[in-house]
């Protein structure tokens, strides 16, 4: 299982990266392959090579950055539809902030993307008037957490894919047998 990780993040602090390589540490600790990229350096054609697609962003004027979701806007979903996905924010912890992470996981859905877990907030400390940020105390194991939780996701995703990928098989040779023994009777 292939995961691409795409993330933006915006202030000098680059706490969302943090987050985005947190996630990717957790994962590749339970030897998931990730790929983590900036939102300005992803390649949309090449989501389809994935299995797997994690978004995450900050959250500025209490949503999503423009970036990230043109990012979103421009896949190509027809090619994508069914894949696994989750979203992922930074913000700060206040009943006005608004919801990054929220704005991604319905778009993703939207796209026909299937969300393995509920969407993960990261809380900050920071100021706006210097633009630093920082994790809050605990959020860091919180976003490894979370990692932990997709690879046991995408383990169960891939056993009933496989399970699936079993069946289908297991019905096919059966129909070509009973296909056999027709002709062999002469009924066909
Ligand atoms: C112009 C501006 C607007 C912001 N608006 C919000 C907001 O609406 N809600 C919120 O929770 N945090 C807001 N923040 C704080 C950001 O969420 C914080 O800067 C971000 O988590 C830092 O992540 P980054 O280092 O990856 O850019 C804002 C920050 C700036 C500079």
């Amino acid at each position: 299982m292939k995961v691409l990780i795409v993330y933006d993040s915006v202030s000098p602090s680059k706490v969302t990266r943090m987050v985005a390589e947190n996630i990717a540490e957790g994962l590749k600790e339970k030897g998931v392959e990730v790929d983590s990229v900036f939102v300005a350096d992803a390649d949309k054609a090449a989501v389809k090579n994935y299995d797997c697609l994690f978004v995450g962003a900050p959250t500025m004027a209490f949503r999503a950055t423009g970036a990230i979701m043109q990012f979103l806007n421009d896949l190509p979903a027809a090619e994508l539809s069914g894949k696994p996905a989750a979203a992922f924010d930074t913000q700060v912890k206040s009943r006005f902030s608004g919801n990054a992470a929220k704005g991604i996981d319905g778009k993703l859905r939207s796209l026909g993307f299937k969300m393995v877990a509920a969407p993960l907030t990261a809380f900050v400390d920071g100021k706006m008037k210097t633009n630093e940020w920082s994790l809050r105390e605990g959020e860091s194991e919180k976003t490894k957490q979370w990692a932990l939780e997709l690879a046991q996701a995408l383990a169960k995703y891939n056993l009933s894919r496989h399970a699936e990928d079993a069946k289908r098989k297991r019905r096919h040779s059966r129909e070509q047998q009973a296909l056999k023994a027709q002709t062999s009777r002469g009924a066909l």
